[in-house]
């Protein structure tokens, strides 16, 4: 089968742009994924704060998908999601989750592994009453993730929602907010030949962050 008018095999690129050092990544991962995001933003990488999140399900079988980061505070990395969702379900059962970022306008790629919990009642609902209305019906109308017989399902729910609320629509129960709380994150810079730059900082028994260099 051909998907693409090159050999897939043969398509590949040489990463030149930066360097990373263990100096410039400095001695809070926090404070060097600010400034990267910072950078991103200002390279204007497409989707800045979208981030692929891996959870694990009750057979120890993996998922991944793509969130987008709301919220980033010196506990750890926010998303909102349907609490009822696959995810959701996954998250409950199995709190340890990774995020990968990709910026490819900078040859750059961070991941974060760690624990995730529900942000509080308010954060939730703070954030939900900053959305479009459109985005807010959008919550009530979606049963994420369960199998539905046709798209009409979702527009009757739509239909159905709206003007039931008025002015004020509420944040569904089922909707909110999940933190990862990081144990693990690294900075991988891409570099000429395959020898590109990774700086992990990582936490072991105490909250101190260790920082090692590893191989590409
Ligand atoms: C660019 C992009 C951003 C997305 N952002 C979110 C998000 O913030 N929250 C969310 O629940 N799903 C988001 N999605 C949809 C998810 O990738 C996924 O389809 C959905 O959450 C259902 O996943 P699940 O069945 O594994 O729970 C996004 C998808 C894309 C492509």
């Amino acid at each position: 089968m051909s998907v693409s008018s090159r050999n897939i095999a043969d398509i590949r690129k040489d990463y030149q742009m930066a360097e990373l050092d263990e100096a410039t990544a400095g001695d809070d991962p926090f404070a060097f994924f600010g400034k990267w995001f910072a950078e991103a933003e200002a390279a204007e990488a497409a989707e800045v704060n979208a981030m692929t999140l891996a959870t694990v399900d009750l057979h120890n079988k993996p998922h991944a998908r793509i969130v987008l980061l709301k919220g980033l505070d010196e506990k750890g990395f926010v998303f909102f999601t349907n609490y009822s969702s696959a995810k959701g379900l996954e998250i409950e059962s199995n709190p340890f989750v990774a995020l990968v970022f990709f910026w490819q306008e900078l040859e750059r790629q961070v991941r974060v592994e760690g624990r995730i919990e529900r942000v509080s009642e308010e954060e939730s609902d703070h954030y939900f009453s900053t959305r479009p209305e459109g985005s807010k019906l959008g919550a009530w109308s979606s049963p994420q993730s369960q199998s539905i017989p046709d798209r009409s399902i979702l527009e009757n729910n739509y239909r159905l929602y709206t003007g039931q609320f008025g002015n004020n629509i509420p944040r569904p129960p089922h909707w909110g907010g999940y933190r990862v709380i990081p144990s693990y994150m690294e900075f991988w810079q891409g570099r000429s030949n395959r020898m590109h730059d990774r700086i992990v900082f990582s936490q072991g028994a105490t909250e101190d962050w260790a920082k090692t260099r590893l191989a590409p």
